[in-house]
């Protein structure tokens, strides 16, 4: 049976895609910050009891993710989604990506930018990724097709940029995609696959409640770009869709 990593499992897309991975026969690993208020993700557990665990992990912290590596050793991982991920809440809070009157919320004024803020979201959406596929890297080496896909955003596309703003989140994404592609050079000779995926705009606490997509729309869309991917797919940045995003 396939084993998939999940960060950031416990709400929203990270939650989805638990759901998906189980319905369809893997094995999961979900992990969090705080397993013990992960309600929803909790109620998994008693319906796929062999296979679901639940673990606690922030990818901001290098001693949390060790001692998961440390109860893993031996353990191959076909799979790691990369996909807990921080948008600038405190500046937009939920629905980061609406539109008011046809106008983003957002102030694109730079110097009324909270720069404390733009380093956490970087340090959670780039290092953290970053760190979680470096420590397992020998679990992906021992699958027979370890495949790594950092969950990214058309907002991390440089040359769809549109409007102005959001800058902690589009340059995380943008330097996330910087990431899987010379992380994924590495990682290519190791003969384990890395890929960017974009979920599409989704009802989620970051999402928002007017976004397009459900979350279940969203992952299933994630589950079947994720099936037909190769080793010839390594560096791509993908649409939830299948189609290709432009840098
Ligand atoms: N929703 C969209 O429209 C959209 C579009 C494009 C891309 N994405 C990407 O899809 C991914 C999931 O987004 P979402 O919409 O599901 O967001 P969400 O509803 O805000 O959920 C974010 C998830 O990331 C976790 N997380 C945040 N910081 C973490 C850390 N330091 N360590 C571990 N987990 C952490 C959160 O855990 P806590 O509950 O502990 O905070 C939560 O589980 C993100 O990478 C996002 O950038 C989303």
């Amino acid at each position: 049976m396939s084993k998939v990593l999940i960060t950031g499992a416990n709400r929203g897309i990270g939650l989805g895609l638990v759901d998906v991975y189980l319905k369809n026969n893997w094995e999961v690993i979900a992990a969090c910050r705080q397993p013990d208020s992960a309600n929803e993700l909790k109620l998994y557990g008693e319906n796929f009891q062999n296979y679901l665990s639940i673990v606690e992990m922030d990818v901001n912290n290098q001693e949390q993710i060790d001692k998961l590596v440390g109860s893993l050793k031996g353990v191959p991982i076909d799979l790691l989604i990369n996909n807990a991920g921080a948008v600038e809440m405190e500046k937009y809070g939920s629905g980061a990506y609406e539109f008011v009157d046809g106008k983003p919320i957002d102030d694109p004024d730079i110097r009324k930018y909270d720069y404390s803020e733009w380093e956490s979201v970087l340090k959670t959406n780039v290092l953290g990724p970053a760190r979680v596929t470096g420590s397992l890297v020998d679990n992906l080496e021992l699958a027979e097709n370890g495949l790594v896909v950092m969950m990214n955003s058309g907002l991390g596309s440089v040359s769809n940029t549109w409007k102005a703003g959001r800058y902690a989140y589009r340059t995380s994404k943008g330097a996330l995609n910087m990431l899987m592609r010379s992380m994924g050079e590495w990682l290519e000779s190791m003969g384990i696959t890395t890929v960017s995926i974009s979920p599409g705009w989704t009802r989620t606490d970051m999402g928002g409640p007017n976004a397009v997509n459900s979350i279940e729309e969203a992952t299933n869309g994630v589950f079947k770009v994720i099936a037909g991917i190769s080793s010839e797919d390594t560096g791509k940045f993908l649409n939830f869709d299948g189609t290709i995003i432009p840098w």
